[in-house]
């Protein structure tokens, strides 16, 4: 990692969230230098006091002015917020980088993988909205920029099994209180469609007109984006599972021609944020904490030699949100 060019100013919308925590819990590990913290959340958490880089920060509301001053923003409270304050934070001066969907489809908004489309910032950049992808687009991606690079793609089928934190707080909490209740014939539920303990839900979003629900979509229209690939021909069905962290996901990927296995797996294992499991494959609960997007079970298929299936495993509070808008940040900043 290069040095940081300054210390920073910044600010943090969401800080007492799943992914907020583990913004600052990574802003320790980069040891990225802060001169100024601002955490931000709602009017329930205002006054909570936060450790970071040594020193104590008190949270406060979202109100006029609150940005002045910052270098950057990471906006983590969902899209009402990013919508009505992100660009706000730029008219102060700061990058905004969005965690939410807010701004991700817009054709003026960089929608950024580092080491995928990366290039299309640097420390020149002007202070702008850079949306941070979906958690689940992101861990699909990397592993995709080096196969379409080197082999062409020709079409993307994944299916996902998602865990409970990519719901935020009230998603973990709501396994971790069915479990603790586990022996109850019924649970309550509020933060999933329908009971998540003992069981997994093909539902993430709201349904659409077409069949896919909001996630699917996100994950389609996201990856066309990112890898630059307009037409890419993917599909993609999404389900929760009672994991608690780092979504898993079995992808199909046809190329455009033949490879053999060998050099299928030196693509990816020779691209930066990407880690192969040979010998075993990764888990949800094994990958948690870590920073690589993990691939393993790599395999050809039996009926169509250019197509390989996968087994792709990524922390998605870390790569799938902080870490990722963390890399986001080097690249402006160092
Ligand atoms: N979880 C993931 O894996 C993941 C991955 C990628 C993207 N995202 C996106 O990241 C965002 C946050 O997700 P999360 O999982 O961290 O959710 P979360 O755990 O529910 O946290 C939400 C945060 O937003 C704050 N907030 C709520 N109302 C607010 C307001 N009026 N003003 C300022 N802050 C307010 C909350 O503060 P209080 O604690 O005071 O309520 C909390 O800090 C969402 O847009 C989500 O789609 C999440």
């Amino acid at each position: 990692m290069k040095p940081w060019k300054k210390p920073l100013k910044v600010g943090l919308v969401g800080a007492t969230g799943v992914v907020g925590e583990t913004f600052i819990n990574i802003l320790e590990e980069y040891a990225l230098p802060i001169s100024e913290f601002r955490p931000f959340a709602s009017s329930q958490s205002e006054g909570q006091k936060l450790e970071v880089g040594g020193k104590t920060w008190t949270v406060q509301v979202l109100k006029p002015n609150c940005f002045d001053g910052l270098d950057m923003v990471f906006f983590s409270s969902g899209d009402d917020i990013s919508k009505e304050w992100a660009p706000l934070a730029v008219k102060a001066g700061a990058f905004a980088i969005d965690n939410s969907n807010a701004f991700r489809m817009n054709a003026d908004v960089l929608l950024l993988v580092p080491e995928v489309n990366g290039n299309l910032i640097n420390e020149s950049s002007k202070p702008q909205i850079i949306a941070n992808p979906n958690c689940s687009t992101i861990q699909l991606v990397v592993p995709l920029k080096p196969l379409s690079d080197l082999f062409g793609i020709e079409d993307v089928t994944v299916s996902t099994y998602q865990a409970v934190s990519g719901a935020g707080l009230p998603g973990y909490d709501e396994l971790l209180n069915q479990t603790k209740n586990f022996h109850q014939a019924d649970h309550s539920f509020k933060a999933f469609p329908k009971q998540i303990l003992f069981n997994c839900i093909p539902q993430i979003g709201s349904f659409g007109d077409d069949g896919f629900c909001t996630e699917e979509t996100k994950i389609m229209n996201e990856s066309a984006k990112i890898l630059d690939l307009p037409n890419l021909n993917i599909s993609a069905f999404t389900v929760r599972i009672p994991a608690l962290n780092s979504h898993a996901e079995a992808v199909w990927v046809t190329l455009k021609k033949e490879v053999s296995k060998v050099d299928f797996t030196n693509a990816l294992g020779n691209f930066d944020g990407l880690a192969v499991v040979d010998d075993d494959y990764p888990t949800p609960l094994e990958v948690s904490g870590e920073e690589p997007v993990f691939v393993g079970r790599i395999h050809q298929d039996k009926h169509n030699k250019k197509r390989w299936l996968m087994w792709v495993v990524s922390d998605n509070l870390k790569k799938g949100a902080a870490l990722n808008g963390l890399q986001i940040a080097e690249r402006l900043f160092s």
